[in-house]
């Protein structure tokens, strides 16, 4: 009863606060602005509508179809506080959606030879191979089978990666794995990027970092203005993030038990597979508003960009591989980033999953197979191969919904998917 009780009145004293809050803080210019096709204007009218009821204080949404930008519109402020407003090139961090651009990262290292799915990451990495990790392909890594979620109790940081590599990899190396590999699937929260990151590294001809990789391979060759790890002098793009620390998302979720339940066992279940998961890492999310931390590339979670880059690029994939005459993936290849790889009881969420290679899959509300990443806070990005269509949301206003569940994205593809019936209709 007591930690109920304490529940309860932290509550109350939140809502009595951020009612005060909003009394005393002096009301801002409404920001909304960028390119929505006339046929799809009932997505600007809710844009608008959100803005003015508060419930979108910042945050961008983009589609494309076949290529084309349908929609590519931004709303709110980058930073409330410097009442600097959010614009066509505002970045944000975009959290898991990261682990999605670093699987494409994959598939491209794929394409030029020099990994392989059905390869053991021992092939590349030979060190990896011990402590029953010995038969772990790069498959099971990408689609969370590994049963690597944690490193044993063993604790790192961010900094580690960068400053102690060799350490870090050592850590690595030891992990032994929570069941047998292949046989089962939970969510590697932290650990993917590890894991992924480090396999890529060793995987290149020329050992560049997954950060490197991807500038080399995809951002400057196909103009997608994304970064694993974003370089210091482009900081003053970024969206200043309001982050939940896990005591806040805890009690802020209260009122929704299947999310207080998950941030409970983060919080106080260490032993439970989600709370090693996180824990692996001495991190809270507020320290985001760093720039040196965000500098660090991370691809389980350290991404930043716009909507419209996450769109540009699911382009791509949504297309068959190739878009507007330049081709991502041929299409053997594209097409098996399009199938799920393992699917059922996911041991760190406890819910059911699929996963594919590096991606995730989802039925969307509108009954259309469509695969990519949510994102802490809400971010989103997908591709829906059956129509075409790319589709990102991004927001510094972080929300206690990170699982393609965020009320502000799930009424925009709403309202975007009655749209797109009618424009496909005329
Ligand atoms: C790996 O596979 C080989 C051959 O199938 C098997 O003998 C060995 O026990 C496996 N090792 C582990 C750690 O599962
Ligand atoms: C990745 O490589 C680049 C280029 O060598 C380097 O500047 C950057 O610090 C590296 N990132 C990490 C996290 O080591």
């Amino acid at each position: 009863m007591d930690f109920l009780e304490t529940c309860v009145v932290l509550l109350m004293a939140y809502i009595v606060l951020k009612y005060l809050g909003t009394l005393v803080t002096p009301k801002l210019d409404l920001v909304i602005g960028g390119y929505c096709h006339p046929k799809f204007k009932k997505v600007e009218e809710l844009i608008r509508k959100k803005v003015i009821s508060g419930k979108e204080k910042g945050g961008a949404f983009a589609v494309y179809h076949r290529g084309e930008v349908l929609i590519d519109m931004w709303a709110g402020y980058a930073d409330e506080e410097a009442k600097r407003p959010w614009t066509r090139d505002t970045m944000t961090v975009t959290f898991s959606t990261t682990k999605s651009i670093a699987a494409i990262t994959i598939a491209k290292m794929v394409e030029s030879g020099w990994l392989d799915y059905s390869n053991l990451v021992s092939d590349y990495w030979p060190e990896f191979g011990c402590n029953g990790k010995e038969n772990i392909t790069v498959e099971m890594l990408l689609s969370h089978q590994a049963g690597l979620v944690w490193l044993n109790g063993e604790k790192t940081t961010l900094r580690d990666i960068r400053d102690y590599p060799a350490e870090f990899e050592k850590l690595l190396e030891r992990a032994t794995p929570e069941w047998q590999p292949g046989t089962k699937r939970g969510y590697h929260t932290v650990t993917y990027g590890y894991f992924v990151d480090t396999l890529a590294r060793k995987a290149d001809p020329k050992h560049r970092n997954i950060s490197t990789i991807f500038k080399e391979e995809i951002q400057d060759p196909y103009d997608i203005d994304f970064y694993i790890g974003l370089p210091k002098e482009l900081s003053y793009r970024m969206a200043r993030g309001h982050f939940f620390t896990i005591a806040e998302l805890l009690i802020s979720s209260l009122a929704v038990p299947r999310k207080f339940i998950l941030f409970a066992k983060m919080m106080f279940s260490p032993s439970s597979m989600l709370g090693k998961s996180i824990k692996t890492m001495d991190f809270s999310n507020t320290e985001l508003n760093d720039p040196e931390t965000r500098s660090i590339g991370l691809s389980s979670f350290i991404g930043c960009g716009s909507a419209r880059s996450l769109g540009k690029l699911y382009s791509y994939i949504a297309n068959g591989g190739t878009c507007k005459g330049k081709q991502l993936f041929p299409p053997n290849l594209n097409e098996r980033l399009t199938k799920p790889v393992t699917s059922g009881y996911d041991e760190c969420i406890a819910t059911e999953n699929t996963y594919g290679l590096g991606f995730m899959f989802r039925d969307n509300p509108q009954g259309n197979l469509v695969f990519g990443h949510p994102g802490l806070g809400g971010q989103v990005v997908y591709a829906d191969p059956t129509n075409q269509i790319s589709l990102a949301y991004v927001t510094n206003y972080n929300s206690i919904f990170g699982f393609w569940d965020d009320a502000r994205f799930l009424d925009l593809e709403k309202t975007f998917y009655e749209c797109f019936r009618e424009y496909q209709t005329s």
